[in-house]
């Protein structure tokens, strides 16, 4: 198993990192080999598992300034999927959009808000539905094909950290994990 940690500033807690990434690596592995409803609930379960790791929480300090903070944690060496997790400062949200591979995530720390929105038949255009505060080690997971269309963001005073798996190599040529969708800016 190739675990690829990425982290900056991460030398003491590496064997204990690399054990719960290497339990969700494994988890993954085993949920691509299996139909998809059980592949939902194996990779949502061991998400929601890993995310309660200490490591995750102490990665607040690596939040940016500028965008929230993107850390990839593994690469899948066959490309099928990446985990990554992102650190998100009050403010930060991300832009409303869709996935172009199934997608699972849990929430560590922190408190994230989730929009989620419908698409406008007429125009294609996002439109909220609601808006749901997330709390620590809240999970979900969506196909691609389900047309999930949200926004995440971070809106409390603490700092954030989600973990998040996609179906999908991320950060190379060819397209990210996600699908920039327009939304609608009030009528
Ligand atoms: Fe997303």
């Amino acid at each position: 198993m190739n675990i690829s940690l990425a982290l900056p500033g991460r030398s003491g807690a590496a064997t204990r990192q690399a054990a719960w990434l290497g339990r969700l690596v494994g988890a993954v592995e085993e949920g691509l080999e299996r139909g998809r409803a059980a592949r939902r609930a194996l990779i949502a379960e061991a998400v929601a598992e890993a995310s309660r790791a200490p490591e995750l929480r102490d990665l607040r300090r690596f939040g940016s300034q500028r965008c929230y903070a993107r850390h990839l944690l593994h690469a899948d060496p066959l490309e099928r999927f990446s985990i990554l997790a992102l650190v998100w400062r009050r403010g930060q949200f991300s832009p409303v959009h869709g996935h172009h591979a199934w997608c699972a995530f849990a929430l560590s720390c922190g408190r994230l808000l989730e929009t989620r929105y419908a698409i406008c038949e007429a125009d294609g255009l996002a439109i909220p539905q609601d808006t749901l505060p997330l709390a620590p080690f809240f999970a979900d997971f969506t196909e691609a094909a389900d047309g999930h269309v949200h926004r995440l963001g971070n809106a409390a005073r603490q700092v954030a950290v989600s973990l998040h798996v996609y179906g999908r190599v991320w950060g190379t040529a060819g397209g990210g994990v996600n699908r920039p969708v327009v939304a609608r800016t009030g009528d």
